[in-house]
């Protein structure tokens, strides 16, 4: 039994739409359209349960999980969504003790899912290049508990001599032109570790699937993540009329080393050169990863 403290964070749950993530304050009152809530009758209630506004509508008392405190930061840039986020978690085997790197980090969303699972004994290096957006994220970070498992500096990925971090467990890439940090990347990773970039349009990943080949990365995959929301009642359930539309990309790679003589990197395609028989059963036999070494 977990009771709600003074300073603790809440997420007081009407319905889907109206829903508030904030701190407990003793002597607070939040004015929303279905009432006043007083946080002194939370104090000391447990999570789960609920309280009444003064207009006597019900609202629950909800412990934030991580997905909370993502789809409630305050966002200065696009956001890496929770659907986008599972899949990264799954494919790269995201796991407590990782050394993570992160370029772009933007309103910190993709950071605080990251340092939520690496934490207590791994850590992410988040770089920006922008203080006003890093100033943004590091309040999300602070309201979610993780700060400590976090470290952000503002520095520019792309013109660095050296790199900040080496023998990483993952890289993750949050860029509009992610390819042009692919060889940073790859200084900063350890054998096999894992190049995740963040792609909305299509065309970024052509250029990224170039630069990943270019660069000695296999088990190439490019995913697009659909989630549809369903609405479930007795007789009438359905797909739901809301819900997220296109988010992004995913790109994903792992670092090798191929010896020289061993490497052959798929040329560049023309844009009208449709692919023959051949290099058709080769990609099919190469699974996913379309590099023939
Ligand atoms: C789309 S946002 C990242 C959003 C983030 N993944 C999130 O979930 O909140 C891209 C960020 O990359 C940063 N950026 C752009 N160029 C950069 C560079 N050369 N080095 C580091 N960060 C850079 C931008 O300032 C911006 O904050």
């Amino acid at each position: 039994m977990k009771k709600i403290k003074q300073n603790n964070n809440v997420l007081f749950f009407y319905d889907d739409s109206k829903k508030w993530l904030m701190k407990v304050s003793r002597k607070q009152q939040f004015h929303t359209h279905v009432g006043i809530i007083d946080h002194k009758k939370v104090i000391g209630k447990e999570y789960g349960s609920a309280i009444k506004t003064n207009k006597g509508k019900i609202i629950y008392l909800l412990e934030p999980t991580v997905y909370d405190y993502v789809m409630k930061s305050q966002r200065s840039t696009q956001i890496v969504y929770p659907k986008d986020l599972g899949y990264i978690a799954a494919r790269t085997g995201l796991q407590s003790g990782q050394s993570i790197v992160e370029i772009g980090t933007g309103s910190g969303s993709l950071t605080t899912f990251l340092a939520s699972i690496a934490k207590p004994r791994g850590h992410v290096y988040t770089y920006d290049v922008d203080e006003n957006f890093m100033a943004i994220a590091r309040k999300n970070i602070e309201k979610a508990g993780i700060s400590k498992y976090v470290t952000m500096e503002k520095l520019d990925v792309k013109n660095i001599k050296k790199v900040p971090q080496t023998d990483v467990d993952m890289v993750v890439v949050d860029l509009g032109d992610p390819w042009t940090v692919v060889p940073q990347a790859r200084k900063m990773l350890k054998g096999s570790g894992y190049f995740v970039a963040i792609c909305p349009t299509m065309n970024q990943l052509e250029k990224l699937a170039s630069a990943l080949r270019e660069n000695d990365f296999f088990d190439l995959e490019f995913t697009e993540q659909i989630v549809r929301t369903i609405e479930a009642r007795e007789g009438k359930t359905r797909h739901s009329f809301r819900g997220i539309g296109h988010t992004t990309y995913v790109a994903f790679a792992r670092k090798v080393t191929t010896p020289k003589d061993l490497r052959r990197v798929i040329p560049r395609i023309e844009s009208n050169d449709a692919p023959d028989e051949e290099s058709v059963e080769e990609s099919e036999d190469e699974g996913l990863s379309g590099v023939k070494k």
